[in-house]
């Protein structure tokens, strides 16, 4: 049995690819990649087909991160092909909930610094990818703890 997640934002391209990154990259470092099927998607179709954004994928590979994604548009389907969805903000949670009130969360919940919001980076700076990477890193510890994986 495996978990299923699928993390997701509003483009598929800069956040949500990272977060897919950095939760595998996590979970391999421990051993338990047998135990997840991990994915990302965008609310918007508006980069279907594209590797992710050149920050998103420079920051990981300076920390030592693999990205391998091409964008998808979250559909229907994957309420039910994952068990958790873990967006990244508001308008994303308000866009997926219109779609399938189920299995919804914000990554940022399981921050054990309690930052809830990873902020759109599209038109920011570098540094605010590095914000990013770092949410992402922070979440992804914290939601092994949620799910009683955590220290393993
Ligand atoms: P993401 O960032 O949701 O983290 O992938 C964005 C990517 C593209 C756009 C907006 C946000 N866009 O407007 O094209």
């Amino acid at each position: 049995m495996t978990t299923g997640v699928l993390f997701v934002c509003l483009g598929n391209i800069c956040r949500s690819p990272m977060a897919e990154a950095v939760f595998a990259h996590t979970v391999d470092s421990k051993g338990m990649s047998d135990q997840f099927n991990i994915d990302s998607a965008g609310t918007a179709a508006y980069h279907t087909g594209e590797v992710p954004d050149q920050r998103s994928t420079d920051t990981c590979v300076k920390h030592g991160v693999k990205v391998k994604h091409l964008a998808r548009q979250v559909t229907k389907a994957d309420f039910h092909d994952f068990d958790y969805i873990l967006c990244m903000d508001q308008s994303n949670l308000q866009d997926l909930t219109k779609m399938q009130p189920k299995n919804i969360h914000m990554f940022g919940e399981f921050d054990p610094q309690g930052e809830k919001i990873i902020a759109d980076p599209y038109y920011g700076k570098v540094k605010a990818f590095e914000h990013n990477f770092a949410q992402v890193s922070r979440c992804s510890e914290g939601f092994l703890q949620h799910l009683g994986l955590g220290n393993a």
